[in-house]
């Protein structure tokens, strides 16, 4: 269990001195997690002894003044002489008046730490202590605990390039309309993000989705399967893992019309073509990436992702009930590969995603 250590924010109430725990503190505590709540230096020397067997500071909220601070390498408080003398890593959860954030010294302070290699968090964007409304919110307590825990996965593909797709597909009919499918994108981008927390170069290449681009993930959004082909094979080489995630459409209509179709009391036919396979495209290079399908099955799940693993040419296939994995939070998955089928119990995306970094890294290392 990782050890936090929770410095008080002390303000005054009247003449009495108050000590706030801070939110993201309080919510660890409920959470289990060890908290030691420091409110002064204890010792002559626990202005450094304090954060000795921490695994991570966080600063939340983080005040201009106290960011300005930080980047200049002040050391007259506690807080400031922790972060100073620190051995672990250092996140800070920006909170001030938009004007403040926006301020041109704000920012070359936040880009110097980040260049000293500290963490921001936010900030988002929304009503402020102030009551105005912009950037400059800190984020919620929930959203700073996610954040930590992604920093603390293990680096097990460090060094590694991993190219995934993700989303949905569109078809274009006519200008205005189109076939698509109810992918929502969630499984594609917390892999993602996933890969990302264990220290993989991740590049998504994201159908039509409204998900937020998980952070140092590179984006490259398009809509159709041929777009998604184009973009992967003209990237491909340079990955070590590519993971096709996406619900790509298996079908396109021959001809996309330039006008809007009208409509009329006849029957319409669509003549559909088959799209190029991405996934097994890849697969079939002379040296390919290792290369990771999914596959969704309404039913005889095993046998029909047996036989596409194999016809792909994968060493490894997630496969899924399509009724479980599309557009749902959790999902229930068998792993398949050259040794058999091996199922995971049921979960949240992100904590599949994180055990299949896990499961991939384990064979990439193998291969
Ligand atoms: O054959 P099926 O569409 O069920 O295979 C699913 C797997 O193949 C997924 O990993 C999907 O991303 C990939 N795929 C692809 N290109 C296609 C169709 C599917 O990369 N045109």
């Amino acid at each position: 269990m990782p050890q936090v250590i929770g410095v008080p924010r002390e303000s005054f109430a009247g003449e009495k001195r108050v000590a706030t725990v801070p939110e993201v503190v309080e919510k660890l505590i409920k959470l289990g997690f060890k908290v030691a709540v420091q409110s002064g230096a204890g010792d002559a020397m626990g202005h450094i002894s304090v954060s000795r067997g921490a695994d991570a500071i966080i600063v939340a909220p983080a005040s201009a003044d106290f960011l300005a601070k930080l980047a200049h390498g002040n050391a007259d408080d506690l807080l400031s002489t922790l972060c100073v003398a620190r051995e672990c890593p250092l996140f800070v959860a920006p909170a001030m008046n938009r004007q403040m954030w926006a301020n041109a010294a704000t920012q070359r302070n936040i880009a110097q730490l980040a260049s000293d290699g500290v963490a921001i968090l936010g900030p988002d964007t929304g009503e402020l202590a102030c009551k105005e409304n912009g950037e400059g919110r800190m984020l919620e307590p929930e959203q700073l605990f996610d954040s930590l825990i992604a920093s603390r996965q293990p680096k097990v593909l460090s060094g590694k390039r991993v190219l995934l797709t993700a989303g949905p597909t569109f078809e274009a009919i006519d200008p205005v309309r189109g076939i698509t499918n109810s992918s929502s994108g969630k499984m594609g981008f917390a892999l993602a993000q996933a890969a990302a927390e264990a220290g993989a170069e991740v590049t998504v290449i994201a159908g039509p989705s409204a998900l937020a681009t998980p952070a140092g993930v590179t984006r490259i959004d398009i809509t159709s399967a041929a777009q998604m082909a184009d973009a992967v094979l003209s990237r491909v080489d340079r990955h070590e893992v590519f993971i096709g995630v996406a619900a790509v459409a298996d079908y396109t209509p021959e001809v996309t019309h330039e006008q809007k179709l009208k409509k009329s009391k006849d029957a319409l036919t669509l003549t559909l073509k088959p799209t190029l396979d991405i996934l097994a495209t890849v697969a079939a290079r002379a040296n390919p990436p290792f290369c990771v399908g999914f596959a969704a099955e309404s039913h005889d799940v095993e046998r029909f992702a047996e036989e596409k693993r194999k016809r792909k040419k994968l060493p490894l296939l997630i496969a899924n009930r399509a009724q479980d994995a599309l557009g749902n939070d959790a999902n229930e998955v068998t792993l398949l590969d050259d040794a058999g089928a091996h199922p995971l119990p049921r979960m949240d995306k992100l904590a599949l995603a994180r055990r299949l970094v896990t499961e991939i890294a384990r064979r990439l290392a193998r291969a």
